[in-house]
C-alpha cells in the first residue's frame, strides 16, 4: 500500500520525520556527487537525501506519493534555490523519463505490499541506472534477501550489503561506436525505425507516444531525411544503436540557423555513443557554415540536459507544461541554444 496518507500526517507534524540522512548516503555524497549529477529519489519523502545530494551539486527528481512531503520539499528547494524537481506520483507505475547516475530508494519498499511489488520497483530503478551510476537502496533486515536477489538480477554489482544498506553499480561497458552519416537506402531506414519504435516504447526523453508508431508507412515517411536534413546514424557492433540529425532552416534570413534531434538506444545509453554523435554533428554543421544550432528537450531528462549542458549549450526559453506525460502529468521543456561562432551580444 502507498503511504502517502499516514504519511501526511507525520509530515505535517514534523519538518524532519525521518531524522537525519544516514551517514552511509552522507560518506556516498562526500565521495561520489560533482556539479551536476543526476539523482532519482524513489519515495523522496520531505527530502532529506534529496536535499542532501542537491547541497551538494546534484539535479534531483524526487517522486512520492505524499502531497505534503512533496510541497515540502518545493518549497525548502525553492529557498535555497536548489535543482529538485518533486512529483506527486507513485514509484510502482510512475514514468521515468532518464537515466541517472544515482538511484535511492530510501526507506521505501518495506511499505509496499509484497516482495513481488518490491522486485518491481527495484527492477524499474535499476534499469534507469547509467552504466558506472549507482543504486542506493535503505531497508530494514526483513527485506535485505529479496533486494539483494532483485539488485543482482538487474545486472548490477554489489558495493555495501550490510544489514540495512544495499548499494549497487552499473558496470561500464566499453563500445566501439563508428558514426557515419545515414544512407539513403531502405536498410538504413528499416534500421531507423527500429530504434525509433525502441525509444518510444522506453519513453526515455520522448515526446512522440504509442500512438505514432501506429502507422507504419506515416512512421517511415515521417523519418525520411527531408531537404535540409543531415541524419548520423550510430553503429555498434554492427547495429544501429544511435541517430542524430541536424535540420537547417530554409528561408534565406535564417540560413544560419539548425535544429537537431538525438536519440541513442535504451540498450546503449550512457556508454558514449550519444557524445560520439554529438561531436561529429556539430562539427558537421560548423563546417557547414551553421552558426545557430538549437534544439528542445523535455525539462525531466536529466541525462540530455547534462550532455547538452556539457557541450556547450544554454537554456534560452522554457515553454511551461508543453508536454503531457502518458499517465497524464504536465512537464516543461526547455528550448537550448549554442552558437557555433564568436556573437557580439
Ligand atoms: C540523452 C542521450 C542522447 C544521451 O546519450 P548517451 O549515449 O546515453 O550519453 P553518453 O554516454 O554519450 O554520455 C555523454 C554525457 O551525457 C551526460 N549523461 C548521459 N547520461 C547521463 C545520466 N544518466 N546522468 C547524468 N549525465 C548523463 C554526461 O554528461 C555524459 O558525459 P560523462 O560520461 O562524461 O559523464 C540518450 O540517453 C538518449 O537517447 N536518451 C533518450 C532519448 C533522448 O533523450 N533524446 C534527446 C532528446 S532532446
Ligand atoms: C520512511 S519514508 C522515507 C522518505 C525518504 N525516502 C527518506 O528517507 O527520508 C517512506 C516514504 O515512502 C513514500 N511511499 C510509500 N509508498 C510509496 C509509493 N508506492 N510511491 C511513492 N512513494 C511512496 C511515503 O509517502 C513516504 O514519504
Amino acid at each position: 500500500m502507498a503511504g502517502g496518507t499516514t504519511y501526511d500526517r507525520h509530515y505535517r507534524e514534523c519538518a524532519t520525520a525521518c531524522g537525519p540522512p544516514f551517514e552511509e548516503v552522507v560518506r556516498f555524497v562526500r565521495s561520489t556527487v560533482r556539479e551536476g549529477t543526476t539523482v532519482l529519489d524513489l519515495g523522496c519523502g520531505q527530502g532529506r537525501d534529496a536535499l542532501l545530494f542537491a547541497r551538494a551539486g546534484a539535479r534531483v527528481w524526487g517522486i512520492d506519493t505524499s502531497e505534503v512531503g512533496v510541497a515540502q520539499l518545493q518549497a525548502q528547494a525553492r529557498e535555497e534555490g536548489l535543482p529538485i524537481v518533486a512529483t506527486v506520483a507513485d514509484v510502482r507505475t510512475v514514468e521515468l523519463p532518464s537515466t541517472y547516475d544515482v538511484v535511492v530508494i530510501d526507506r521505501v519498499l518495506h511499505m509496499l505490499d509484497d516482495d513481488d511489488e518490491r522486485r518491481s520497483v527495484v527492477a524499474r530503478a535499476a534499469a534507469v541506472v547509467r552504466p558506472g551510476g549507482h543504486l542506493l537502496v535503505a531497508d530494514g533486515p526483513k527485506h535485505r534477501a529479496s533486494i539483494r536477489e532483485a539488485v543482482i538480477a538487474a545486472g548490477l554489482e554489489l558495493t555495501t550489503d550490510r544489514a540495512n544498506r544495499t548499494f549497487a553499480r552499473r558496470p561500464r561497458a566499453a563500445e566501439a561506436v563508428v558514426v557515419r552519416p545515414m544512407a539513403a537506402d531502405e536498410a538504413d531506414l528499416d534500421a531507423l525505425v527500429v530504434l525509433e519504435h525502441a525509444l518510444v516504447r522506453s519513453g526515455r526523453g520522448q515526446v512522440s507516444g504509442p500512438d505514432d508508431l501506429a502507422d507504419p508507412v506515416a512512421l517511415r515517411t515521417r523519418l525520411v531525411p527531408g531537404p535540409g536534413t543531415q541524419r548520423w546514424l550510430a553503429v555498434v557492433e554492427g547495429e544501429v544503436l544511435g541517430n542524430a540529425a541536424v535540420h537547417r532552416y530554409r528561408p534565406q534570413l535564417v540560413r544560419h540557423v539548425a535544429s537537431l534531434d538525438l536519440g541513442v538506444h535504451p540498450r546503449a545509453q550512457g556508454r558514449g555513443v550519444g557524445r560520439q554523435l554529438m561531436q561529429v554533428l556539430i562539427d558537421g554543421a560548423r563546417a557547414d557554415g551553421v552558426e545557430r544550432l538549437e534544439l528542445c528537450v523535455r525539462a525531466d531528462n536529466l541525462a540530455a540536459i547534462r550532455l547538452y549542458e556539457a557541450l556547450g549549450f544554454v537554456i534560452e526559453a522554457t515553454r511551461r507544461g508543453l508536454v503531457r506525460t502518458v499517465d497524464g502529468r504536465l512537464v516543461d521543456d526547455h528550448f537550448m541554444v549554442r552558437w557555433l561562432v564568436e556573437t557580439e551580444s
